[in-house]
């Protein structure tokens, strides 16, 4: 670097004075993510492996949008261009405005955006452990906490009656509530009654972020989107993804639905630095709801397969709504996460305090039968489980 340029951003980095240290901990992680995410290595062979660690859709984006990201192309050399009405599309999606929607460079920016905009001032986020926890990361890197609440040791569901009382006890301390429906890495959803029951008995406006990453294969309807409750105008946030069931995980699109207001509150927070292809891509895939239910049939086939399977060997399998399951291995995580590496099988990391359960992504039938096989090898047999968890 050179010397003008070093001293210029020296003086820039002086200018954002309290900033910085907030910008250093963002540079880190943006840092990870550049290199494959937290506690990721970089994988030199990385087509050898069966990727079942971070629940991706393994069977690629669908022609119609491949077709729609490859005639976007030419726009590769514009800051302004026909952009597929990506925002309207999306509010057309949800029978919501335009101005309810922030478009956002994947979803894990809306997490750190709402965090931003509404931890700040040492506000807590309240939720439970374990959840994603990227909006609990988020918090300690802006010099704030999370209060964290266990799941239900019988079943491991969310239990919104500690929740609502927590929220009310320590109201005063509490910015944001967060709830991930279905959760991660469970699969297990909220009810629709229990979400409603939550909106009705936290205090009156405190900002809930809702993050609906897996809702495309959630399969019960006990289970309903929260996005109705942002056109009541509560003080709702949803966040949505498309690097779930659309497969753009690399591309990297989400956005948020909120009222108008809270959408203003965000937006100066937000980088929203979105390419051509992807907004090209994801309008597409908005409208090609036959290939995502093919995805999500497929996901749901080979998800049941597997569980069933494991049950059968003697494990206990938590019944998932998403893309993705835990099963009880009755050992610590970490070890046998790196014996599943040795086999080539990539699965998903620790998440205390459930270290003797195993997140495992649905991937392609070959991918599931290679999972199966160094399971096999790993595990001894036992006496078959009929309880579903
Ligand atoms: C629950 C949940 N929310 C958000 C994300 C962030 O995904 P992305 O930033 O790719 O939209 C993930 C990713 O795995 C997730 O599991």
């Amino acid at each position: 670097m050179s010397v003008s340029r070093r001293s210029f951003l020296g003086g820039a980095a002086a200018a954002l004075g309290t900033l910085g240290s907030r910008v250093d901990v963002f540079a880190q992680s943006r840092n990870q993510a550049a290199q494959g995410g937290a506690g990721r290595p970089a994988l030199d062979d990385y087509d050898s492996f069966a990727h079942l660690s971070s629940n991706e859709n393994c069977w690629g984006p669908p022609e119609s949008v491949m077709k729609a990201m490859n005639s976007a192309w030419k726009y590769s050399n514009r800051y302004g261009y026909p952009d597929a009405n990506i925002v309207g599309e999306i509010a057309k999606h949800h029978g919501v405005k335009q101005e309810n929607i922030m478009l956002t460079a994947g979803s894990g920016e809306v997490l750190d955006v709402v965090g931003t905009t509404y931890l700040m001032g040492n506000k807590k986020v309240l939720g439970v452990e374990p959840s994603y926890s990227t909006v609990y990361q988020h918090a300690t890197s802006i010099k704030t906490t999370a209060i964290k609440l266990p799941l239900n040791q019988k079943d491991y569901r969310q239990d919104m009656a500690a929740m609502i009382k927590v929220a009310n006890q320590r109201a005063s301390e509490i910015g944001l509530v967060y709830l991930c429906n279905p959760n991660n890495p469970t699969g297990l959803i909220v009810t629709k009654q229990e979400v409603k029951q939550l909106l009705d008995g936290i205090p009156a406006g405190m900002p809930v972020l809702i993050d609906e990453a897996y809702h495309h294969f959630v399969d019960t309807p006990d289970y309903a989107t929260s996005v109705p409750y942002v056109i009541e105008g509560r003080r709702v946030i949803v966040a949505r993804t498309f690097s779930k069931i659309a497969a753009l995980a690399g591309m990297r699109l989400g956005y948020a639905i909120a009222p108008a207001e809270m959408v203003q509150q965000m937006r100066p927070y937000a980088m929203s630095s979105i390419n051509a292809l992807v907004k090209h891509g994801g309008a597409a895939a908005l409208k090609d709801t036959e290939s995502q239910a093919k995805i999500k049939k497929m996901t749901i086939d080979l998800r049941e397969k597997t569980s069933s399977d494991l049950r059968a060997y003697g494990y206990d399998v938590i019944p998932s709504q998403t893309n993705f399951f835990m099963v009880h291995i009755g050992r610590e995580i970490q070890p046998v996460i790196d014996e599943f590496r040795e086999k080539k099988v990539l699965v998903g990391r620790p998440f205390p305090p459930m270290t003797q359960h195993m997140r495992v992504s649905i991937g392609t039938a070959d991918e599931m039968e290679r999972f199966m096989k160094a399971f096999k090898e790993i595990f001894p047999a036992k006496a078959k489980t009929t309880a579903a968890i």
